[in-house]
């Protein structure tokens, strides 16, 4: 049986198949050990997830890895360039979680808006009997711009159509099969915008691109929603921008320095917060695990693998 060297785990559904196939090395089972020193040269792929990536010191400590298969579709924590180096393979799980990422980016901009979680709140609390809730803001005819235009980018413009909004969007270039308007600047976007929802790739080339000019230009009635990466926002201009009422709130799954995020988020009560879970239904976690599993038996089989990162 193939070695494979494990980051994190998997649900059981995976883990049982996985036993089934390969010699598993759990690394998060082995720490002040050195079964992966002992195990090194064995090892042949990394099975990790994607806020867990593969960082060079651990690709390097491999010799014989042949491929890197991530549990999601972000790859910013893998080193992407030692492993084209040494013509290590890597795969991620894109459109299967497509879905239910658009749909929780849709769901956190109307908690946002309409404050449900404070409405839930105030039911909850016995405050109702004292009087009612505060207005809030309507999602349905707003203008909602997008930030990064990919699978899940264009599918949650496929959501919220439905909610009669006009629709804009930035991305490196104009899509010709999108019919909604095209901002080649990200801070013209941001004030044409009334609910900003980032859906950025992570990684170097996105890192902090919304940030204190993006907020001020989103202004006082606009709202942000982040289902993409932490990086991809200055989080201290955001913390600032929420606590200084330069944006109106925002809906975030993801954030710096997961889970141990910056306590002034929750302090702050425009802000609706997710624990990176956008891909956390039951069906996408199956079908990720599923696509993991069915990649990494491609490889070993020598056929083409079913999702390779380019
Ligand atoms: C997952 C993700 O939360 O796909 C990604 O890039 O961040 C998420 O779907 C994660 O990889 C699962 O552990």
């Amino acid at each position: 049986m193939p070695h494979v060297l494990m980051l994190g785990p998997y649900p059981d559904w995976d883990m049982l198949p996985m036993e089934a196939s390969y010699r598993l090395h759990k690394l998060w089972e082995q720490e002040g050990s050195d079964t992966l020193a002992e195990n090194r040269n064995s090892v042949r792929a990394i099975a990790t997830r994607g806020e867990l990536g593969a960082n060079k010191a651990l690709i390097d400590a491999l010799p014989n890895l042949e491929i890197i298969a991530c549990y999601g579709v972000g790859t910013d924590a893998i080193d992407l360039p030692t492993a084209r180096e040494r013509r290590i393979r890597v795969t991620n799980t894109p459109d299967v979680l497509t879905g239910d990422v658009a749909d929780i980016a849709v769901g956190l901009a109307l908690a946002t808006m309409r404050r449900l979680p404070a409405g839930d709140a105030h039911v909850r609390s016995g405050a109702w009997a004292q009087g009612n809730m505060g207005l809030v803001t309507r999602f349905h005819g707003k203008k909602v711009g997008i930030v990064g235009f990919g699978r899940i980018g264009s599918t949650i413009a496929r959501r919220v159509s439905g909610f009669d909004v006009e629709i804009g969007y930035f991305d490196r270039s104009a899509r010709s099969d999108a019919p909604h308007l095209f901002f080649p600047d990200i801070l013209a976007l941001a004030a044409w915008s009334d609910v900003l929802i980032v859906t950025l790739a992570g990684g170097a080339s996105t890192h902090k691109l919304v940030g204190a000019e993006v907020f001020r230009a989103l202004g006082p009635k606009g709202f942000l929603v982040n289902v993409s990466r932490g990086s991809t926002i200055d989080e201290p201009a955001l913390l600032d921008a929420l606590e200084s009422k330069i944006i109106a709130g925002a809906g975030l799954d993801v954030f710096w320095n997961e889970p141990s995020i910056d306590p002034r988020f929750a302090a702050i009560d425009t802000v609706v917060l997710q624990p990176h879970h956008a891909s956390g239904t039951v069906e996408t976690r199956q079908a990720m695990g599923q696509l993991v599993r069915d990649n990494l038996a491609a490889h070993f089989a020598g056929r083409p693998l079913l999702t390779p990162v380019a």
